[in-house]
């Protein structure tokens, strides 16, 4: 059976065109989050929960946050402000422990998969939370993911008491916009499509890529640079380099390391990146 109603290929088009990251969300007068109403959540939930998943286990649990004071927190070990004032916000997690809980209940003994465990338990995750965002985006919100989960990771497990086999991708914020962001480019298709066989963008592809996704790094009437902005995430002394021993540690503590115990234990500590697209 097809989709009871199927979209024209323009209207399918147009709808991921009018997609925004967005940081800045309509509130109640004292700032507080506006809330959803309740068919709204309902629908976001549900699509959510329609997500494919491997091997039907679905492994992957989400962290609706609602207090305050635990949206407050939140917004400080990630630096992402916006989870506190956003009308709904979401810690979306890897979770394998469910499914080893159902094992135990029914007297089976749960396997050693650790490496597994990552692999499609963030695939899990990621694709609940982008079915909840693709909802919520055709309700007329927009949203944010947040990677700056990977920033406090440590306290967090221990503010959303996440017990071994559940491990944190991102956070996820959704609102009303409060900010007209333009829409961001990408790099051209041929170095992310590949036919048959994988194809190692030239130079040249490179180069032209920068060029498009410059405008990306733009900040006021700076203009971007997309080279230098990969360099403070991924360069020798970026941010990602600051929070790999982090997440190693996480994938410890939750029992996820697939790895010998030394490994993964080089600890560069360098400032992260923060702010405007500090994911
Ligand atoms: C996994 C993931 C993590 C992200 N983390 C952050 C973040 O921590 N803070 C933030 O402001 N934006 C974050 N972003 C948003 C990206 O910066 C944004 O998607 C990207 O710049 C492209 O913009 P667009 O979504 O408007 O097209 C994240 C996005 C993804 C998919």
């Amino acid at each position: 059976m097809s989709a009871p109603h199927p979209l024209t290929p323009e209207q399918v088009t147009a709808f991921y065109d009018a997609h925004r990251t967005v940081r800045l969300y309509r509130t109640q007068p004292d700032g507080s989050p506006l809330p959803l109403p309740e068919a709204h959540l309902e629908a976001i939930l549900h699509a959510a929960q329609r997500a494919p998943t491997d091997a039907t286990a679905q492994l992957y649990s989400l962290i609706r946050l609602t207090r305050p004071e635990v949206r407050a927190q939140a917004a400080a070990l990630t630096n992402n402000a916006h989870l506190a004032t956003a009308s709904e916000a979401f810690v979306v997690c890897a979770d394998v422990r469910r499914t080893a809980r159902v094992l135990e209940l029914s007297g089976r003994a749960a396997g050693h998969w650790p490496a597994v465990a990552v692999h499609f338990g963030l695939g899990d995750a990621v694709m609940a939370g982008t079915n909840l965002l693709t909802a919520a985006e055709l309700l007329g919100y927009q949203g944010c993911w947040i990677g700056g989960v990977l920033n406090g990771l440590d306290g967090l497990l221990d503010l959303l008491k996440l017990p071994p086999g559940v491990l944190p991708f991102a956070a996820l914020t959704l609102g009303l916009p409060a900010e007209a962001p333009p829409q961001r480019p990408r790099v051209p298709r041929p170095l992310v499509i590949h036919t048959d066989e994988y194809r190692d963008a030239t130079p040249e592809q490179l180069q032209e890529a920068v060029a498009v996704m410059n405008p990306i790094a733009a900040r006021g009437d700076k203009p971007g640079d997309w080279a230098r902005l990969l360099g403070a995430y991924f360069g020798v002394g970026g941010g990602m380099e600051g929070r790999e021993p982090h997440l190693v540690a996480a994938l410890k503590r939750q029992g996820l390391w697939a790895g010998g115990e030394e490994e993964g234990t080089r600890r560069p500590a360098q400032p992260e990146p923060t702010g405007e697209n500090a994911g």
